[in-house]
């Protein structure tokens, strides 16, 4: 895993907009993720981090120690570091089943959010922070890094260039032929959903977002997890807490008559499960599909598939440098220009909702083996 962090570690100086006021952010959860929004906030002039909050005893001081974070105020829980510190904002980095409370008790108490992905666990949930996040007029903005990467832009700007016409088809997946991550991952109690919530989330982003994020209607979803519960293929130590998915796919319809089709991995006998795909009425566009979809470049080039005078062509979309070693700064960069200018969030939850109404159907539709609706109600 430690890998993947660090290709998000800064590889040249970032560009630093500063406001005249320092805003004072606490984080909460300083797991492995925490490492990021640390070293994204150290390297800012306008903000301090002022308090750390885990349940592990000792974890926060830690953490603190391990990146010079001095004049910082420790916590047991977020609940009593909300209560007792006055703050402009904190970055959720809990394992999933506790982005919930987290977030709601943050806005609650007065305080803008960044949360990690994914959203949550349920739609429930997430509608929760919707509503809290409402009443709060504070923002909750989610960690979608590669939302920042250049690349994956790119997707973005040639589905809103109109050349691909109206979308009618998606297809969207990847993930890797072994890659459980372990760690908090890998259980109900702290992850609540595996590989569908930790990538599956990523995958369905990139492609959602480039049109637009239409509205979901109904899915048919299946799970699975026959490698995580293995020996045969994991230490005994993590197979026998393995009780989440590892593997997961849905046929989803999508307002305006669209269809996203899903695949996601942890692990399988498989080195992919396919490109990801936008279908147009005038184009196509293939998409790579990563390991992790976690923002880190495209191993290779988009191609725009097309007709020219009647001949069927392809254009190759030339790769730009990645800029994946900055993406996690411009991320908290993002939310905290918002927070400083009253802009609103850079990745709404009202968009993400959808996409954890996604996930939420797939669960739903895998647990009773047939296709579910989704209904999403007003926020
Ligand atoms: N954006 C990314 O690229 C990326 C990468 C990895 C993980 N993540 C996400 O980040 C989140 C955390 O992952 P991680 O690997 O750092 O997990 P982790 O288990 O290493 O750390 C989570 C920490 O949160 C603490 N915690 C849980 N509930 C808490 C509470 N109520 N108050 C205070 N502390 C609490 C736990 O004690 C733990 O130390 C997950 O949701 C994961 O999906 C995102």
């Amino acid at each position: 895993m430690s890998d993947v962090l660090s290709k998000f570690r800064p590889d040249e100086e970032c560009t630093q907009t500063n406001y005249n006021r320092k805003l004072k952010v606490g984080i909460i959860g300083t797991g492995w993720i925490a490492e990021s929004h640390a070293e994204s906030y150290l390297q800012m002039d306008d903000v301090e981090i002022v308090a750390l909050a885990d349940l592990i005893p000792g974890k926060a001081e830690k953490f603190a120690a391990r990146y010079g974070i001095t004049n910082v105020h420790f916590y047991p829980d977020h609940k009593s570091m909300l209560e007792q510190e006055e703050l402009d904002a904190v970055s959720v980095c809990t394992y999933n089943t506790t982005h919930c409370v987290c977030t709601v008790d943050a806005l609650k108490a007065g305080v803008h959010v960044l949360l990690e992905k994914p959203m949550t666990v349920t739609l429930d949930e997430a509608l929760a922070i919707c509503r809290a996040e409402k009443e709060s007029g504070k923002i909750v903005d989610i960690g979608f890094q590669p939302r920042y990467e250049v690349n994956f832009q790119m997707i973005k700007k040639i589905v809103d260039s109109g050349v691909l016409g109206d979308i009618y088809y998606i297809q969207t997946g990847g993930g890797r032929r072994r890659g459980i991550p372990g760690s908090t991952f890998i259980e109900k109690k702290t992850g609540g959903i595996g590989a569908l919530g930790d990538i599956g989330c990523y995958a369905l982003d990139v492609v959602l977002n480039a049109i637009g994020y239409p509205k979901p209607l109904t899915v048919t979803g299946y799970t699975s997890g026959f490698f995580g519960a293995s020996t045969e293929y994991y230490p005994e130590s993590d197979a026998s807490r393995f009780n989440v998915d590892d593997f997961a796919a849905a046929f989803i319809r999508l307002e305006g008559g669209i269809i996203c089709d899903f695949r996601i991995s942890w692990a399988m006998h498989m080195d992919t499960t396919g490109d990801s795909l936008i279908l147009g009425t005038k184009g196509g566009l293939r998409i790579p599909s990563t390991e992790c979809w976690n923002g880190y470049g495209l191993d290779r080039p988009l191609v725009y598939y097309h007709d020219v005078g009647g001949a069927q062509v392809e254009t190759v979309i030339p790769p730009k440098e990645s800029n994946a070693g900055r993406i996690f700064y411009e991320k908290v960069r993002a939310f905290l220009d918002a927070v400083q200018t009253g802009a609103p969030s850079p990745i709404s939850s009202r968009q993400i909702l959808y996409n954890q109404a996604i996930l939420d159907g797939i669960s739903r539709s895998a647990e009773l083996g047939r296709e579910v609706e989704i209904v999403i109600p007003e926020v």
